[in-house]
């Protein structure tokens, strides 16, 4: 008599339905099944060019997986509780649609090899689909920079002013955060392409299969060399997670930017009202909601990592059934990220007004133009400490009167030092702050103008 559930016959009861439950991995595992039938197809071909299966029950199998491929497109394949994973729920359909040929799928291979290499296959598309989401923030952040060389912006060290830049320049070292984000995950794919195919249960297989053949249909580098690590290795998913969670870290940083930038306190930017929201009891209210959730979010991406990091330590080789627990933290995360991603290239693209009389106010109405004086002092020769010095006093003098730099007229400079000329009005200037800073990847207009053309040439 066949048993209710997919495993063998020594079983003589069914499952208690709330294990059964406990159990299953088929309520969120169906997000691979595209991989486990591409690499079913793999393995149906290679058994079939070993001999081990004939030719037509090789085509028979990778057709039949085809058409449930097909199935599922359609939205027509939605297997129950009762299949309990994926995998199961392929090969039973399989074994509907092609007969005895679809029992032999299994051979040479076993679920535990099986979900590393669905798993390897998941995340390399999605990292593919990452990238391409990082190349499109990286897009949409340099298009804006390109319209904000001369825009000045407080810059700050502390969450204090001090000294200015240009937007542009600030803007750019997001798009830098996004390069190193995308050669991480460039990273990772090239240690997680190894095909885990063949290793079998824990220990390989007695069947005379091609490993390499496998791993070259599916892309792959080439088979994994130890079948104790190949079904227990979750090192991939981890550096996955961890490369997620600094981008992540990055949307956050600007996030929170965004958040100051809108408050009453900067007013740097306007939101426009398709990227923000009121609130129920306050009519005057626009907030900064999407910001917002891209911040918050980063403790969901953090928590995948740091779960599953608690997940595999101490587990011994080879499968342990926890690995179960990889699938909902890795699609979680995948999810998370490329929402943040979108949502923060939609702000960035079409939700933000940048008030450039504002932001050229605010870098005139401050004291980040101090080191500046002391670098014209160091200039004519006056050495750099005692420049500081001098300048130390004079902003101390400013503030007691409630004047800026500026305001001074010459004869009170040359109070301070000697040295100071007529010239030094302009040398304090916002722009001239800004544009002075012409070091290799300082923030002056003629440094920010040279990264603008590189990434101009790099993100075409
Ligand atoms: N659903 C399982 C998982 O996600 C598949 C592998 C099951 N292997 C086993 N020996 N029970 O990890």
């Amino acid at each position: 008599m066949p048993t209710p559930q997919p495993w063998s016959q020594r079983f003589e009861t069914a499952l208690h339905p709330a294990i059964a439950r406990f159990n299953a991995s088929i309520g969120f595992d169906m997000e691979l099944i595209e991989f486990d039938l591409t690499g079913s197809q793999a393995h149906a071909t290679m058994l079939a060019e070993c001999g081990i299966i004939s030719p037509a029950e090789g085509e028979a199998l990778v057709a039949g997986l085809e058409e449930i491929r097909r199935e599922y497109r359609e939205g027509m394949f939605q297997p129950g509780l009762d299949a309990e994973d994926v995998h199961f729920a392929v090969e039973r359909r399989l074994t509907e649609i092609v007969g005895d040929a679809g029992k032999k799928l299994h051979t040479a291979r076993s679920r535990n090899d099986q979900v590393a290499t669905d798993l390897r296959l998941y995340l390399r598309d999605r990292i593919q689909q990452l990238q391409n989401d990082l190349r499109t923030w990286q897009r949409t952040l340099l298009a804006l920079a390109e319209s904000h060389v001369e825009t000045p912006i407080p810059g700050y060290t502390h969450r204090q002013r001090a000294q200015p830049v240009s937007l542009a320049h600030h803007l750019l070292a997001y798009v830098e955060m996004a390069q190193r984000d995308w050669e991480r995950l460039a990273d990772v794919h090239k240690r997680l392409n190894w095909c885990p195919l063949g290793a079998g249960a824990l220990a390989g297989t007695t069947f005379p299969i091609d490993r390499h053949r496998t791993a070259a249909l599916l892309g792959f580098a080439g088979p994994t060399a130890n079948s104790l690590d190949s079904v227990s290795d979750r090192d991939f998913v981890v550096e996955f997670l961890a490369a997620a969670s600094l981008i992540a870290v990055h949307l956050s940083r600007l996030a929170d930017e965004v958040i100051f930038w809108c408050a009453e306190e900067a007013r740097f930017v306007k939101l426009s009202d398709r990227v923000s929201t009121g609130s129920s009891i306050m009519p005057q209210k626009k907030n900064p909601d999407v910001p917002e959730l891209v911040r918050g979010k980063t403790g969901r991406v953090f928590g995948h990592l740091v779960a599953l990091l608690t997940t595999i330590k101490g587990l011994p080789l080879a499968y342990n059934k926890d690995f179960q627990e990889d699938k909902e933290a890795v699609f979680d995360a995948v999810a998370t990220v490329r929402a943040c991603l979108e949502a923060m290239t939609i702000l960035m693209a079409e939700g933000l007004e940048f008030q450039t009389e504002r932001l050229a106010q605010a870098v005139a109405a401050d004291f980040a133009n101090a080191t500046d004086v002391a670098d014209y002092l160091a200039a004519k020769g006056v050495p750099f400490r005692e420049g500081y010095n001098v300048v130390g006093k004079m902003v101390k003098t400013a503030l007691a009167e409630g004047v800026l730099l500026k305001d001074l007229p010459l004869a009170r400079w040359q109070e301070f030092h000697p040295a100071f000329a007529a010239d030094i009005y302009e040398a304090i200037a916002p722009l001239q702050v800004v544009k002075a800073r012409n070091s290799y990847g300082g923030t002056g207009f003629e440094q920010v103008r040279t990264q603008l053309r590189r990434w101009g040439e790099q993100l075409t």
